[in-house]
């Protein structure tokens, strides 16, 4: 029998730099020994790839918004994530359900209700086994975010916007400590790589 693989996702407000430290987790696990899948979200799937082109760049309803957010989560699972895990892979995410808790909810203000409801519509329990969380305040990440490429619908947000997302993050973490391990993302990249690397090395 094959030992499922873990699933690892990465998370914080847009520019906190998650997506620096996707690729050292990623060779940390394979210089385990193990398959590693890296991902994202939204995306992680051809299907998924197209709705992410509409998430972040067409104007829509923040109903609508959640929803593709979970019909591309849900092409996610089926195809990409849970045949990986169940050949023993280790998948790493940047982003998954946290980020439209984060978002919607704290951000866009959308009832967490609905979110838990589509959440186990489209889980039923699933869950990621480590969340790191890159916490920034939003004038940092906004800094950050200003030298890289053109804004999508999201990036374009103000700081206060930012502010809740990072909040509904940090509400998360405090119900989860286990998963969701924070991050304070204004250290140097080589200090959050010690801290990162001790995480994954506890996680058998
Ligand atoms: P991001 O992961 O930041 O990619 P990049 O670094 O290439 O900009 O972009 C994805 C955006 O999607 C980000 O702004 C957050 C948003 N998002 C949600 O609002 N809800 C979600 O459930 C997910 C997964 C992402």
């Amino acid at each position: 029998m094959t030992m499922p693989g873990r699933f690892i996702t990465l998370e914080g407000v847009d520019g906190a730099g998650k997506s620096t430290h996707l690729g050292f987790v990623a060779e940390r696990l394979r210089a385990r020994g193990h398959e590693v899948v890296v991902t994202r979200e939204p995306g992680g799937t051809p299907l998924g790839e197209t709705l992410r082109e509409l998430l972040l760049h067409r104007d829509m309803d923040a109903g609508t918004e959640l929803l593709l957010m979970f019909a591309a989560r849900q092409q996610h699972l089926a195809e990409l994530i849970q045949p990986a895990l169940a050949r023993g892979a280790w998948v790493v995410s940047d982003r998954f359900t946290d980020a439209s808790y984060a978002y919607q909810c704290g951000g866009r203000g959308i009832d967490a209700a609905r979110v838990a409801a589509l959440e186990n519509w489209v889980q039923q329990g699933f869950a990621p086994d480590l969340t790191l969380l890159f916490d920034v305040p939003a004038e940092v990440a906004e800094s950050r975010r200003s030298a890289a490429r053109a804004a999508d619908r999201f990036e374009r947000e103000a700081d206060s916007f930012f502010n809740r997302v990072r909040q509904a993050y940090l509400v998360r973490a405090a119900a989860e400590p286990e998963r969701i391990r924070v991050l304070d993302a204004r250290q140097s990249i080589a200090a959050l790589q010690d801290e990162i690397a001790r995480l994954l090395d506890a996680l058998a």
